[in-house]
């Protein structure tokens, strides 16, 4: 099988062309174009007598990158495959190498060119290249690609998700010509030590053991090493750049030469790490006003990508007066994190180990290795990046510790310059038992005793912050009222008047971020403010929910769900829903909820208080 391992970091860096554009398609219900038909050979019928049963010619085209849901009403739920054909002329160039590069391909891929299978795919959110030297020929070439949007209970994530399975080449696909010997990887940042910069870098190619030199021009550094045998090669550099921050984005321009290949980056230099419950930026505490966001446009229907997506995104973060993002619940595009670098906008990335998990079958911690692999592969240089995050709302049971727990171990062996974390359910039994009390001790008129919320997990051990998906203004309330005969709505006013007398504990002495909380709301739906779906009732529980934080001693940084509404199948509510969660400070056309203004003015608050 073709290596699927190879890397082309800082791929706009590199002499590509875009095959961006219209696509034909045909769609295949059945997945029985590849077997029966063999779609794969982009085949025309040469004379009346032949019999083929497809033909792209003739087909329909969908524009790539984005997804199939949006553009086809045929595929708006569709879940199954998609084929793909693209012409293109690129005659072999003599000492070059020719590769495929995707963005990402939802969720598994097969790509053909000219006929021969040159690559495949699993995952749905990370890059992957195929190389095609041996297949361009002059003239007229074709590239077919299988696109199944469907996932199994083994996936990563499985198919149960609050989210949409967009389907399809979702990001760009593009046309990559690099050296016979190129830069694959390679990693700079902050030493541990005072000062200095370190790093290293990998060849791929028949010479790759050779000299590689880094430079940064502006701070007259440059560095020449040999690689070994295998094309990768360790350095340091003795220089002490200004530090990236929030408040100073200050990028340098990197340029790495190896033989024929030149490549440059805009790289951001600062250091992360926690000292007992403080996260640290440059070595000074940090809280992290943040917003959790999903990979949806703000100025389209449907999967973002781009520049201009991630610009509008970040963009209405920063308004909230965000300094970071968590971008949820899988990886975004890569231009998220560039637009993040030079923006000044920290950010939390994560790959969807989301519910329930397949957390005893070795190919499914393989998936999730190979996942993590490629998003710290792409996005190791980004200095907006600062949180790997290895899982969302998974149960607390020995399996998935064990699974996470080697998760964490690798994505440490990846990259030990940034910090782990989870986003946790917390201990909900516990949680319920003091709503509960909360909530009797109301109907019968009477105060509550203060309660404390103590947030352990035994992961807590293996990620260096822990992140709480808090839901008090919403979820348990609802679940309180199955099990006690008192009306809802006494329930949530109770757990609401009680909040902030609510200490949060967390006994492992990390950092703590609220990944999640929050209410839904149907913007423009107005009412008292203890009616659920209206604006009012979800401004309300964004104030409590704050005013409880203010009492939690570990608090450092909170995500509150959700920058904007977006496509969720599960949600069923009609007039209210219709397929959309509602837990957005905007609509999703924009429109902004009152909500918003609570969240921008606590932080506009806080950082004049900072
Ligand atoms: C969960 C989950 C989100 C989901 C949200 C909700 O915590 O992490 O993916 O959308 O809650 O229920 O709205």
């Amino acid at each position: 099988m073709r290596r699927m391992d190879l890397r082309i970091a800082n791929v706009y860096a590199r002499s590509f062309e875009s095959l961006e554009g219209d696509w034909k398609y045909l769609i295949d219900p059945y997945d029985r174009g590849e077997a029966t038909s063999r779609v794969q050979e982009d085949r025309r019928r040469e004379s009346p007598g032949e019999l083929i049963e497809y033909g792209f010619d003739e087909a329909d085209s969908l524009s790539v990158p984005g997804d199939w849901n949006t553009q086809d009403e045929r595929l708006f739920f569709y879940e199954g495959v998609v084929w793909y054909r693209r012409e293109f002329e690129r005659a072999p160039v003599k000492g070059k190498r020719h590769f495929l590069y995707f963005g990402a391909a939802n969720y598994r891929a097969r790509v053909w060119v000219n006929g021969e299978q040159v690559g495949e795919h699993v995952g749905g959110y990370t890059p992957f290249c195929c190389e095609i030297t041996a297949q361009l020929r002059d003239g007229r070439s074709s590239v077919v690609v299988k696109v199944d949007n469907r996932h199994g209970d083994d996936d990563v994530p499985t198919r149960i998700t609050d989210w949409m399975h967009y389907g399809g080449l979702t990001r760009d696909v593009l046309l990559v010509e690099l050296p016979g010997t190129f830069i694959s990887e390679y990693a700079l940042h902050l030493s541990d030590a005072a000062a200095g910069l370190e790093g290293w870098v990998r060849l791929d190619g028949p010479d790759a053991s050779g000299p590689v030199s880094v430079g940064v021009p502006e701070l007259d550094a440059r560095v020449s090493v040999e690689t070994d045998a295998t094309g990768f090669a360790r350095f340091s550099i003795d220089s002490d750049p200004e530090r990236w921050s929030p408040e100073q984005p200050r990028l340098y321009g990197v340029e790495l030469q190896a033989g024929q290949d030149r490549v440059r980056d805009e790289v951001g230099f600062r250091s992360i790490e926690v000292r007992g419950s403080d996260i640290l930026l440059n070595g000074e505490p940090i809280f992290l006003r943040g917003i959790s966001a999903h990979e949806e446009s703000l100025l389209h229907p449907g999967r973002a990508f781009g520049p201009e997506d991630a610009e509008a995104t970040l963009g209405l973060a920063r308004e909230l007066g965000a300094n970071f993002v968590r971008l949820a619940h899988y990886p975004h595009d890569e231009h998220m994190a560039r637009a993040a670098d030079r923006m000044g906008l920290l950010l939390w990335e994560e790959i969807p180990l989301y519910w329930g998990i397949a957390w005893e079958n070795e190919d499914t911690l393989e998936l999730a290795r190979q996942q993590i692999g490629e998003l710290i592969g792409r996005d190791r240089n980004r200095a907006s990046v600062v949180l790997w995050s290895l899982s969302n709302e998974t149960p607390n049971t020995p399996e998935r510790t064990a699974f996470l727990s080697e998760l964490a171990r690798h994505a440490r062996e990846l990259d030990p310059t940034r910090l782990l974390t989870s986003a946790l359910f917390g201990n909900v039994g516990e949680l319920l038992r003091q709503l509960r009390a909360i909530a009797e001790a109301s109907a019968e008129g009477r105060d509550a005793e203060p309660s404390v919320l103590v947030l352990d997990d035994p992961i807590a051990e293996h990620i260096d912050v822990v992140g709480w998906n808090e839901y008090l203004g919403w979820y348990y309330s609802a679940i309180l009222v199955r099990r006690l005969d008192i009306p809802e709505g006494d329930v949530r006013n109770a757990v609401l008047e009680a909040m902030p007398r609510i200490r949060i504990e967390v006994p492992s002495g990390k950092p703590l971020i609220v990944s999640e909380c929050g209410a839904g709301a149907k913007q423009g739906l107005h009412g008292a403010d203890d009616e659920v779906w209206t604006e009012e009732y979800q401004a309300r529980v964004y104030r409590q929910q704050l005013l409880m934080l203010e009492n939690a001693p570990n608090w450092r940084g909170i995500s509150p769900w959700i920058l904007k509404d977006f496509r969720a199948p599960m949600r069923l509510l009609p007039g209210v829903q219709d397929h959309w969660n509602r837990k957005g400070l905007v609509s999703e056309t924009g429109e902004r909820k009152q909500a918003f203004g609570v969240l921008r003015d606590y932080y506009e608050k806080r950082r004049s208080s900072s």
